[in-house]
Order: C-alpha cells, then structure tokens, then sequence
C-alpha cells in the first residue's frame, strides 16, 4: 500500500486524476470503479476540466459506482444525482454505461462488472468508522454485491445532504469488500481531521471492525491523505 500525503485537496486531486487521465489515455475503454461524498469532488472536477480542455476522452469509458441508496434513487440525494450533477453531465461519458448497484441487479453486479472486463481503477473515500463503500464494520471480509442497513455513524454523517436526519435512507446497496479487492488498482483518498483515527486504524489493523483495513491484502493501492487525515501517522508510514 503506497501512502502519498499531499499539501492540499487540489494537489490530491491533481496527482490522483493525472494517474487516471494517463491510465485513459492507455487504454480508452477503461472500467472505473466510482465513489460518492465529499472528498471525491475536486477530483471529479480536476477531471471535468481535463475533458473540457481536451486532455481526456470518456466516449469509451464505463463506469461502476460503489453503492446507491435502496430506495430513494430518483431523489436529489441519489447517488446518480450526485455522479450526473458532478461529473456525469459535463463528461462524454455515455450515460448508458454509467451503473449503480440496486435492489434490482445486486444479485449479478459482480457478474456485470466481470462481464465489462473488470474494474481497471476503483476510487475510494472512507467513512469514520473504516468503512468503504457501505460496507460497515463487521461486513465479511469475502462479501459481494448486497443489501446493507447503514449504521447510526453513517446516517448521522450523511444527513448533512437531507433536510433532516428522519429523512436519510435507513438501507443501501454496496458493492461487497471481496467486489472491491477484484479491482485492479485501488485509490483511496481521505481528507480532514475527521479520518485520521480511520485512516491510522486501517493501516495499523487487519480485522473487520475496520472494513478499509482488507485494502492492505491488495497488490495495487495508492492512498492520498492530506496532512490532517495524516495526523496520527508515525513517520515510518
Ligand atoms: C460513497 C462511499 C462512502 C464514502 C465515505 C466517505 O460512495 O462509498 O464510503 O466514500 O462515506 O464520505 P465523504 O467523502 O463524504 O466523507
């Protein structure tokens, strides 16, 4: 696992889309692997720019999203509402080959996945409590595709995007932890003072209490910290 600490979210986003714009340009018909929330947004529009100055082509690209609420998918809090209004709408990507896990297909995503060719690039944020995607803490390290209920830690993060806290989804859909060690190359980023206790607890475990920590049994994952997620790393790290 290479740990890269940047001065800024800029510098983050910059370095982590520099190494997908050059993986794009090596092979058109890349499989991203995406993630919602805050912390992917520079980066998502680090990329708008690359694509609106010509530096990128997505005609090709298709894309898998991480996770998507049960059942509030055509809401404004939708993840698809999320990815279109932050990446998706001002892309070339063919929005028919931009998928979301759902009640729907969870049971063949996988197979949907390994039918594209397999996820070339995963990105990744991680919750305060270590988990990736929705996979909460406890989640089976061997898990694919599934139903999950979001733990009290997550509703409460993720109410900032809802009127009210009565109002965030109980249950979502996420691609399971073994989905997420099938991709080829994993890049993680974690940003704020919030995810330094995740970010430590992920490098210094190995255990399903903290879901991130399988990421080190993977051959391929680049982790961009800023100096605050990066608090609590000893300098060997
Ligand atoms: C979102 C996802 C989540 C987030 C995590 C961090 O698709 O999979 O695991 O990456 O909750 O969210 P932010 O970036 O909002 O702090």
């Amino acid at each position: 696992m290479k740990v890269i600490i940047c001065d800024s979210k800029r510098q983050i986003a910059q370095k982590a889309g520099d190494m997908i714009i050059k993986r794009i340009r090596e092979n058109p018909y890349l499989v991203l692997g995406l993630a919602t929330g805050s912390t992917p947004i520079p980066l998502y529009q680090y990329l708008v720019n690359n694509y609106q100055n010509n530096k990128v082509n997505f005609e090709n690209v298709i894309s898998f999203n991480l996770d998507e609420y049960l059942d509030n998918n055509d809401q404004m809090q939708s993840y698809r509402y999320f990815m279109n209004t932050n990446l998706f709408d001002y892309i070339n990507i063919p929005i028919k080959k931009t998928f979301f896990p759902s009640k729907h297909n969870y049971k063949y995503y996988d197979e949907l996945i390994k039918q594209a060719g397999g996820i070339d690039i995963q990105i990744l944020g991680i919750g305060r409590n270590g988990h990736i995607g929705f996979n909460e803490p406890g989640t089976a390290f061997d898990s694919k595709t599934h139903i999950v209920k979001l733990t009290d830690v997550t509703i409460k993060d993720n109410a900032r995007f809802f009127n009210s806290i009565d109002d965030v989804p109980c249950f979502a859909v996420t691609m399971g932890l073994n989905t997420i060690m099938q991709s080829k190359e994993i890049i993680l980023i974690a940003t704020g003072k919030n995810k330094a206790t995740a970010i430590k607890q992920m490098l210094d475990n190995y255990d399903v209490n903290c879901p991130a920590s399988i990421l080190k049994n993977h051959q391929n994952v680049t982790v961009y910290l800023d100096n605050d997620a990066a608090e609590f790393l000893t300098k060997k790290e």
